[in-house]
């Protein structure tokens, strides 16, 4: 008898053993190769990787480029800072106070470049991130120098500054006998609710500070609905800086929960149908632009190749297999629409690629200039209690929620959507944007320049036709042409949608200009032993020189980079603020 126990015992063992296994290497074959994919050893690594720079030499023919190709490059980079430095003074010292002072610009202008070069490109190129003014697509520094705006402010610009200042100025107005009230709602909010059940094809919304925050609260209802653990985020996707869905380098708390998959594979379907932990899948379908790949940021171009490029068919046939496993399998199919919500479609991407989820996420544009957070989903979905069960509920809430003031800019924008001149922007998006692209890829090929763009709709990438080590010094060549970018660089320009065709004339001239001018001063030189592998192999073999002390890790002294020029802001950027008059309310004593 006994015997028959241990029998039966060590088959189910067994068994279990043999199904975890497999479960294990259907989640093993769902990753991607890359570091991305494995989020644990990305942050080995990351520890690992030491910090070195390129000495004087080496800045400029890190390539083995000849003596006098490196002499153009560095006469080029001295003009260019030169440049930089006296048409903006004012700017750029601001911006310096600002670096000393706001971490998060610190922290930005340390990811700009790839590390090698990073000390001298910021010494010699501080860049002023203060702005004055906008007017239609172009912005305004400190010191009275307009350049054409291609940071979409972060994807809040979809319909154009002079839209949002107006949204923002219309919701002060109607908000202003309410005040910051919170607890009560403005009036407003019903119309808000109804005509975003409307657009998303959802049954409740609920809104937030920001669009991490609206993810947060889009999990958690997952996971409180499903009674299941895990969510699914794809690699290199963003969904906000919350520890919870933030997987890799970055963060320093590895999200627990969470499985990072290869997008568009079906290894990675094959995961969903097996599992019996998985809560939710985020989407966020700006990744059709890179699947697998982090944003493309100009800091990553060691060799020059950024692999972007949009294959919309592809991409939608890979939701809608992706909608039909998740609703076989009961997981909750949510979208992160935050960055690209309305930038596609009036109906965001469930719109433009013809599915549906079953959360949506919000942010950015929809608070008409404001910040927000938003998330619809179907009623079920949303609920935060359960009837029978009095004590289980999903928590959620947040002093600013439904702020009056963002309420009304929001109504603002949600209104312009209905105007007929707002709608038929969207008719032929596809077209309109694609022939921009095409034909800027038609004068850069006409030219011989190894630059190209690739696009989705009004996010556009620079993609390189040729390995380079300087690829990077493209966002400054676009800077000195007049053209702003965000953090990422040339890696992500954001078109709002009220750009002309004089204003995209005049934004193709400046890049072909900007191009022409960077292959003018040597840095597209090649060689045919300047590959792709060849870079890779030279910075691996340079790395592990540092790490075992083969090789400084600053260069010696006199071929250091030039070191930072200590600005202080001078008087005149202080900004003089107004002082406020003082107005006595009515009151007893006004009475008597
Ligand atoms: C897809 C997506 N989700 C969430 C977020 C986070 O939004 P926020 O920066 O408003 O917190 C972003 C921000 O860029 C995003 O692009």
């Amino acid at each position: 008898m006994s015997q028959a126990l241990l029998f039966v015992a060590g088959g189910l063992a067994a068994l279990s053993g043999a199904r975890w296994l497999r479960a294990w290497l259907l989640l093993s074959r769902a990753k991607h190769p890359s570091l991305r994919g494995h989020a644990r050893i990305a942050r080995r690594v990351a520890k690992l990787l030491p910090y070195y720079a390129y000495g004087d030499g080496e800045f400029f023919a890190a390539d083995d480029a000849p003596a006098d190709v490196a002499a153009r490059r560095r006469a080029a980079f001295e003009r260019l800072g030169e440049q930089f430095r006296r048409k903006a003074p004012r700017t750029l010292a601001a911006g310096a106070a600002l670096e000393a002072g706001l971490a998060d610009v610190d922290f930005v202008n340390h990811y700009r470049v790839p590390f090698q070069f990073r000390e001298r490109v910021r010494s010699a190129f501080p860049l002023g991130v203060v702005a004055k003014a906008t007017r239609g697509r172009h912005i305004q520094d400190l010191d009275g120098n307009w350049s054409l705006d291609v940071t979409g402010a972060y994807g809040v610009n979809v319909f154009g500054y002079d839209f949002y200042k107006g949204c923002i100025d219309r919701a002060g107005d109607r908000a202003r006998t309410l005040g910051p009230v919170l607890g009560p709602y403005h009036e407003v909010v019903v119309d808000n609710v109804a005509r975003i059940r409307r657009i998303a094809r959802k049954d409740q919304v609920s809104f937030h500070m920001s669009g991490t925050e609206a993810v947060m609260q889009a999990v958690r209802l997952a996971r409180y609905h499903t009674g299941r653990s895990h969510i699914v985020r794809f690699c290199g996707a963003y969904h906000g800086w919350w520890d919870g869905v933030q997987a890799g380098v970055g963060n320093p708390r590895p999200p627990h929960e969470v499985y990072t998959l290869a997008d568009m594979t079906e290894a990675s379907l094959d995961v969903l149908r097996t599992r019996s932990d998985i809560a939710c899948v985020l989407i966020n379908p700006l990744q059709a632009m890179h699947p697998n790949g982090n944003a493309p940021s100009d800091s990553m171009l060691v060799t020059g190749a950024r692999s972007v490029g949009y294959d919309k068919h592809a991409y939608v046939r890979w939701l809608r297999r992706l909608r039909d496993v998740c609703t076989d399998r009961g997981i909750v199919l949510i979208f992160d629409e935050v960055f690209l919500g309305f930038r596609l479609a009036i109906g965001g991407a469930q719109e433009y690629f013809g599915v549906d989820a079953d959360l949506v996420t919000y942010g950015k544009t929809i608070g008409g200039g404001l910040p927000i957070g938003v998330v619809a989903g179907r009623a079920g979905l949303m609920k935060r209690f359960r009837d029978d069960k009095p004590t289980d509920f999903c928590f959620a809430r947040g002093t600013f929620n439904s702020h009056p003031y963002v309420m009304t800019a929001m109504n603002e924008f949600l209104q312009h959507l209905d105007w007929p001149e707002v709608q038929a922007t969207y008719r032929g998006i596809d077209e309109q944007w694609d022939s921009r692209a095409a034909e800027l890829n038609r004068r850069l090929a006409e030219r011989r320049l190894p630059v190209r763009v690739a696009n989705m709709v009004s996010v556009w990438a620079t993609v390189f036709t040729q390995p380079s080590r300087y690829a990077w010094m493209f966002q400054y060549y676009l800077r000195a042409a007049g053209v702003t970018m965000s953090w990422v660089g040339s890696g992500r320009f954001l078109f709002s949608h009220d750009f002309t065709e004089a204003d995209f004339a005049e934004f193709m001239e400046r890049f072909v200009a900007a191009a022409e001018m960077m292959a003018a001063d040597g840095w597209w030189w090649t060689s045919a032993q300047l590959t792709e592998k060849a870079i890779k192999r030279r910075v691996l073999r340079e790395t592990v020189a540092v790490l075992f002390g083969r090789r400084p890790a600053t260069p010696p002294e006199g071929e250091a980079a030039v070191p930072a020029p200590v600005v202080a802001p001078p008087a005149a950027a202080r900004v003089e603020i107004p002082r406020p008059q003082v107005v006595s309310a009515p009151g007893p004593a006004a009475a008597r």
